[in-house]
């Protein structure tokens, strides 16, 4: 395990076929992706999975399959959906809460990432470059303050920090977007209203195709670690 306590671990991968991926998914796991019509999303699903449990056994030292993957919404308590969190048992029968290290995921067609900190709170999200932005971006997702994106590519970077950010506190979209203000999305990020900090919000691009951004409630410089996986159907 890392011992240095400002260090965020950033693994991305490429998604690979859920159908590849079968016997390293969980049952549950198996249950969920089958469920997904869309074979796009059906392997990024897949592939988020099993790059999260790898991403928090690699922190921890355990296999993949050491990991469980849980979920807790903060507003109804479910545990299907919400703020991810980890367990890993160190031997058979034996599951250990693992108070660190938090961890957030995002999958977009073709990508998937992964980090996991002991820094404090954490953010991920990608997103797949698109050629148009939907209509109404701009009223839905900025703020007044913000409301000059001067292309779609910086409306995309706007909404991959807004929604890294509000992965960090837990609440997702649960948050209007339009009351987090960042800079605009052409300029390096800041938080110019928003949730107390300190918070360190960086872009995070992991191939050409994808952008994506990373936030982490740390209360002294982070140290990020970029580091490709390549997603096999075995440990
Ligand atoms: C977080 C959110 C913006 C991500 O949406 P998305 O772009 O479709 O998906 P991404 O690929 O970026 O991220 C998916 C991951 O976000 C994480 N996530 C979901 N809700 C989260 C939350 N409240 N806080 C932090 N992370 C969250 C999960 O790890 C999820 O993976 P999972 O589906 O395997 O559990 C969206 O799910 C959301 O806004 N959820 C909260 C909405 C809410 O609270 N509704 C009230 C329900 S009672």
């Amino acid at each position: 395990m890392s011992d240095d306590a400002l260090t965020v671990e950033v693994h991305w991968a490429r998604t690979v076929s859920a159908d590849v991926l079968a016997d390293v998914l969980t049952r549950a796991e198996r249950e969920r992706t089958a469920t997904v019509q869309n074979a796009e999303s059906r392997n990024a699903l897949a592939s988020s999975l099993v790059l999260a449990r790898t991403a928090v056994g690699a922190w921890v030292g355990v296999d993949a399959d050491a990991v469980e993957l849980r979920r807790r919404c903060p507003r109804c308590g479910s545990r299907v959906h919400g703020r991810p969190s980890a367990s890993w048992r160190s031997v058979p029968d034996d599951v250990h809460w693992t108070p660190v290290p938090h961890v957030s995921l995002a999958r977009t067609a073709g990508t998937v990432v992964v980090a996991t900190t002991l820094a404090g709170e954490v953010g991920i999200d990608v997103e797949r470059r698109i050629e148009r932005m939907f209509v109404g971006f701009d009223d839905v997702v900025l703020a007044a303050a913000e409301a000059r994106a001067v292309d779609d590519e910086a409306r995309l970077r706007t909404w991959v920090r807004k929604e890294a950010v509000l992965k960090a506190i837990g609440r997702g979209l649960d948050v209007d977007p339009r009351t987090l203000v960042l800079g605009p999305g052409d300029e390096p990020p800041r938080i110019e209203r928003g949730p107390v900090g300190p918070w360190h919000l960086q872009d995070l691009d992991p191939t050409g195709g994808a952008i994506g951004a990373l936030a982490v409630g740390a209360d002294g410089p982070v140290s990020v670690r970029v580091t490709q996986v390549q997603l096999t159907g075995r440990y």
